[in-house]
């Protein structure tokens, strides 16, 4: 099997993993998607040119620039957060979100005065670059995993730097936005030699997602 004739694909698993599935399986991609199983690492279409794999969302842009993938489906706001060196090719406009600070709604108005500020967040470096770039400030980071909104709620930190799609949690605990940092949505990204080497191959993978993404 010639290895330059086979994209390797990412998948983030989570909060994306349905609909980028969703697309791709409405790709005419001769894949099986039925037979994908939670425990099998990775699978493959039948004539085997497609190779896909599910990972934690802030692995998939280090898969992508080690080229252990060709191409990987992630939101922006992993993209930010790692800094990883890949080429985004395409925004899916799935999974749309705002990266925001959000907080009690009795700091609304003066939250910005607020002087050492402690931050809770899944969001280490886009919180620290956001606070030293925006605001020239220097603010304590408090890195969480999830369920950030509770941090505010208990004294662990004063704001929050997460992600708003509804904005459910955040009404139900009493919190709101106080800033966007930035939009977000599905990204495709892809390491920067198969984009050249794998030109022709990639080509036809966008125009047949770009069809779907556009009909939706
Ligand atoms: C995300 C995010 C918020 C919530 C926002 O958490 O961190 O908590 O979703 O969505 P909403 O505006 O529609 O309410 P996620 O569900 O991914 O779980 P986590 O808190 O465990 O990370």
């Amino acid at each position: 099997m010639n290895k330059n004739r086979i994209l390797t694909i990412a998948l983030a698993k989570g909060r994306l993993a349905d609909q980028t599935l969703d697309v791709l399986a409405r790709c005419g991609l001769d894949l099986d998607w039925d037979e994908i199983s939670d425990r099998q690492l990775i699978f493959e279409n039948k004539s085997q040119t497609l190779r896909f794999f599910l990972a934690k969302p802030s692995d998939i842009p280090t898969y992508v620039e080690y080229g252990a993938a060709d191409i990987g489906f992630v939101g922006k706001d992993t993209l930010l957060e790692e800094q990883r060196s890949v080429y985004e090719l395409l925004d899916l406009g799935l999974g749309r979100c705002r990266l925001c600070v959000c907080g009690p709604e009795a700091l609304a108005e003066r939250w910005d005065r607020l002087p050492n500020k402690r931050v809770g967040t899944k969001y280490p470096e886009v919180a620290k670059t956001y606070f030293a770039e925006e605001k020239r400030e220097t603010v304590e980071i408090i890195r969480l995993n999830g369920s950030v909104e509770l941090a505010p709620l208990l004294d662990l930190a004063d704001v929050i730097v997460d992600i708003v799609e509804s904005g459910r949690t955040l009404e139900a605990n009493h919190l709101v936005v106080l800033e966007t940092i930035a939009d977000i949505s599905a990204r495709m990204i892809v390491n920067r030699v198969s984009r050249q080497m794998k030109a022709d191959l990639i080509g036809d993978l966008v125009g047949r997602i770009r069809k779907v993404v556009e009909e939706k």
